[in-house]
């Protein structure tokens, strides 16, 4: 067996559990730096900045997105923004994005466990990887594109959208591995179909890694039979600086969790505490080797479960299972995540749009769109078609400015859409997963 670092990676679970809690400690230490811990840490008695055993990060309060958001813009930065090299953010023109701001031993350490986990899943520096995401602020692009040259593999930074040209990418350079988001792939294909080209046979692909939304097993299991290549599960969230979180290794049974760089627990939404090896809840993170913007006990709302038992790769890092869902009502599409109540603001700011709209999220010719169904005022909703199409366009562009993909709007008549019992369920999803 191969590893990137062999040391790190099968640390005997004692070794890991005393290198967390030194990095722990000193993680506390930089995060009461920042104003909103150093404030907590004043407050709460709870929150210290020493522990004895790293279960005691039990008793400590949780950081959620919301906190984020009302401290925004500098008040989980733990550096002078001197020390600070990079941010990103979360989409969205109104309110307070999430950012997470990263320093050099930050990036470099992203990096490293980015090629670690692309290492893990087996590409090696003589792959030709071509990454099909988006860059700009979306951690995916640079997160891999810098794990992709920490390995040393070519690296084809193509970005997301344009599928001929993605597919004469592979084709001129021999693209030997590709990164894209599992919905995505569905598209691409269609694109190979229209141009007589059949991936399994007219490129030289040898692996996939999917990941940044929610798939089944069986939505894999279907890619890999379109491309004839096995694809490997990566999961991350830029609170925890993005892709590199947990990876697949090469036998596909769950996802190895960096424990060297994040302490993993795994809770009951409802009540808080904390739930059994094996059982489903949501999963909890403590950044372990981060400088400027250090996050202690952050709920990420995604719904896994630790894989009890050893892997035959023979990491000592647990698994965690695919993720099943989330404890909020954050949707992906395209790869984009959006909170439906982006879309509400964004519809309270037309003067001409009523009380009601729907959103239905369903694969149509392969590629998943968002419609939503949107109801106008009375005294808007008549014959004047010039003015309904300019309104539609309008709304169009202000929820794809929004939430960074294009809805396809339609406006419907006042009381057109059937009333939600109790609190409206305003999301349909109609997927094939
Ligand atoms: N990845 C790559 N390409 C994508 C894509 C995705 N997730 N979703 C759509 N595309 C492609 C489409 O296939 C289309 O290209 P084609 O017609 O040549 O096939 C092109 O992008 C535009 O798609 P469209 O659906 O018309 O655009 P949109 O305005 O709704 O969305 C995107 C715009 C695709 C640029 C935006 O959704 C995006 O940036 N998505 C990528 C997000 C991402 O990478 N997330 C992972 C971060 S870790
Ligand atoms: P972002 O912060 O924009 O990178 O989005 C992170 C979120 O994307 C996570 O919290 C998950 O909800 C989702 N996500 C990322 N990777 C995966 C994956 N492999 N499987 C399922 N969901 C994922
Ligand atoms: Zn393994």
């Amino acid at each position: 067996m191969e590893y990137w670092e062999k040391e790190i990676e099968t640390m005997p679970r004692n070794g890991l559990r005393f290198l967390q809690l030194a990095r722990l400690n000193t993680t506390l230490e930089a995060a009461v730096r920042s104003s909103y811990y150093g404030g907590l840490a004043k407050r709460d008695r709870s929150f210290r900045t020493r522990v004895g055993e790293v279960a005691e990060l039990q008793d400590f309060p949780f950081t959620t997105k919301q906190d984020l958001r009302d401290h925004f813009p500098y008040g989980f930065l733990s550096l002078p923004t001197k020390e600070i090299i990079r941010l990103h953010s979360s989409s969205g023109t109104t309110g307070n994005p999430t950012v997470i701001y990263h320093n050099r031993h930050d990036i470099a350490s992203w990096a490293n466990l980015m090629a670690r986990s692309l290492f893990c899943a087996g590409v090696r520096d003589t792959d030709v990887f071509q990454n099909i995401v988006g860059y700009g602020l979306f951690t995916g692009g640079l997160g891999f594109q810098y794990g992709i040259e920490r390995l040393g593999a070519l690296s084809i930074p193509a970005g997301a959208g344009n599928s001929l040209r993605q597919i004469k990418l592979m084709r001129d350079y021999g693209t030997t591995a590709i990164h894209a988001i599992p919905s995505y792939l569905g598209r691409l294909l269609e694109v190979f179909r229209e141009e007589g080209l059949d991936p399994r046979t007219d490129t030289s692909l040898r692996m996939l890694v999917i990941g940044a939304e929610p798939h089944t097993e069986e939505q894999r299991q279907r890619i890999q039979e379109m491309y004839g290549v096995k694809a490997f599960n990566s999961f991350g969230l830029s609170e925890m600086n993005g892709p590199g979180v947990a990876f697949e290794c090469e036998f596909q049974q769950g996802l190895h969790i960096w424990e060297d760089a994040y302490v993993v627990e795994i809770i009951d939404p409802a009540t808080l505490e904390p739930v059994p090896d094996g059982e489903y809840g949501e999963l909890v993170m403590t950044t372990l080797d981060r400088e400027a913007n250090p996050l202690i006990r952050y709920r990420t709302r995604d719904i896994t479960r630790i894989i009890p038992g050893e892997c035959p790769c023979g990491r000592t890092h647990r698994r965690i299972d695919r993720i099943t869902g989330r404890s909020d009502d954050m949707f992906i599409i395209k790869g984009c995540n959006i909170f439906p109540m982006q879309i509400e603001g964004v519809l309270l700011r037309v003067p001409e749009v009523g009380d009601d709209y729907r959103i239905t999220i369903d694969t149509v010719a392969g590629q998943d769109d968002m419609i939503v169904e949107v109801e106008v005022k009375k005294e808007w909703f008549r014959g004047d078609l010039q003015f309904l199409d300019a309104l539609q366009k309008r709304i169009t562009r202000l929820i794809r400015d929004e939430v960074l993909v294009s809805p396809v709007v339609r406006l419907v008549e006042p009381g057109s859409i059937p009333k939600a019992e109790g609190k409206a369920v305003r999301v349909f999803d109609k997927r094939i997963r």
